[in-house]
């Protein structure tokens, strides 16, 4: 047996058999329900008796506080496609908080990171930053209003884009409400406000004939249609490329926005599900692998619409994070460990994820 080995053998034949009420997490679960609800900031992955709370990780590995390893089959919902604490990125990160934490000022390493997404993204000409892939569909759609002087935004039913108002509508809502297959009901969620039902168009996913109709119908309101070309909640079925294709000349045809959610899409190629697809949105939204596992998100898109956005137009983009230094770092580390020589198997993998589903 090798040491690392002999180790982990130890800290398994110490481990408290999950649920128990005397272990580590159960303790910190107490603890927590007092101070937050849930007694976490996640929701998906909060399950009763209580949640699991993590120690520490490396590469595909979590070991808990009470010191029970796991694989970690959920990579923080993929934005940790090089695993837990990749040395490389965290020597980045290291090196640069101890030059640099927080700052106002614009830095050479968010320009780095802007070029580098640039170069990677066919439909991406500039980039803005900002904390996490809800804040980067928000600034999507709020510059498609923007540019296009119109309130409607068409999404896909059952697709999730954050935690926003929009995105928030039709995600998983009781089957009660769906309504009609071929028209499906916009479901606003609880605590949105009382505009999304009238401004949030639902489309159903590949269905290319209905989806048209909808698009044409609502064609003169229309400000944008945004779609995550790998829809998860739909059981990782993706977007045909006949779909999108439908999408990209509907909109460009009324003058609305095409916009791509890459927040989570952005894995399937090095170019992204746009790179993929061969098919250029408007406007991309990004997070997740772009920051090396810590928070980020993006507004990417065509230089004419970007230039809109603050500081040079009247759309208003910012945030006190927004680019920080650690974040952009981070992703500029990471990017080099998904070069496309990763991809051709990344590929084969997603599509075989397509094929099971
Ligand atoms: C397609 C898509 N869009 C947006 C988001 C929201 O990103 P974040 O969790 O960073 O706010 C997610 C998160 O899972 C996502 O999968």
């Amino acid at each position: 047996m090798t040491q690392a080995a002999q180790e982990l053998a130890r800290t398994a034949s110490k481990a408290v058999p999950y649920p128990d009420s005397k272990s580590h997490s159960a303790e910190l679960y107490e603890r927590a329900l007092r101070v937050m609800p849930g007694g976490n900031s996640r929701t998906t992955v909060f399950f009763p008796p209580y949640p699991i709370y993590a120690e520490r990780a490396l590469g595909s590995r979590v070991w808990d506080v009470d010191g029970i390893e796991r694989i970690d089959f959920i990579n923080n919902y993929s934005s940790l496609i090089h695993g837990h604490n990749h040395p490389k990125i965290v020597e980045a990160i290291v090196e640069q908080a101890h030059r640099l934490l927080s700052i106002s000022l614009p830095t050479r390493e968010e320009v780095g990171l802007a070029e580098i997404l640039t170069e990677r993204m066919p439909a991406v000409d500039q980039v803005r930053f900002c904390n996490s892939g809800t804040e980067g569909v928000m600034f999507t759609i709020k510059a498609a209003r923007a540019f296009t002087g119109r309130a409607k935004i068409a999404k896909v039913e059952g697709a999730y884009h954050g935690s926003g108002d929009t995105a928030s509508v039709s995600v998983n809502p009781s089957s009660a409400l769906w309504g009609d297959p071929e028209t499906p009901a916009s479901v606003v969620g609880a605590g949105s406000g009382p505009g999304t039902a009238v401004d949030t168009i639902v489309i159903p996913m590949n269905d290319v004939e209905n989806t048209r109709r909808i698009l044409r119908q609502n064609a003169k309101g229309l400000a944008g249609v945004i779609i995550d070309p790998l829809v998860k909640n739909l059981g990782y079925v993706p977007a045909t490329a006949e779909f999108v294709q439908m999408l990209r000349d509907e909109t460009k045809a009324c003058g609305a926005m095409l916009i791509f959610d890459e927040v989570y899409s952005m894995r399937l190629g090095f170019n992204g599900a746009q790179g993929a697809l061969g098919i250029k949105p408007d406007l991309t939204a990004m997070g997740k692998i772009i920051g090396g596992g810590l928070p980020v998100g993006a507004v990417g898109g065509r230089r004419d619409i970007m230039t809109h956005i603050a500081p040079l137009g009247p759309i208003y983009q910012a945030g006190t994070l927004s680019g920080n230094p650690l974040a952009v770092s981070a992703g500029i580390a990471s990017s080099p460990l998904v070069s496309p020589l990763v991809y051709p198997w990344r590929l084969r993998a997603a599509s075989y994820h397509c094929a099971r589903a």
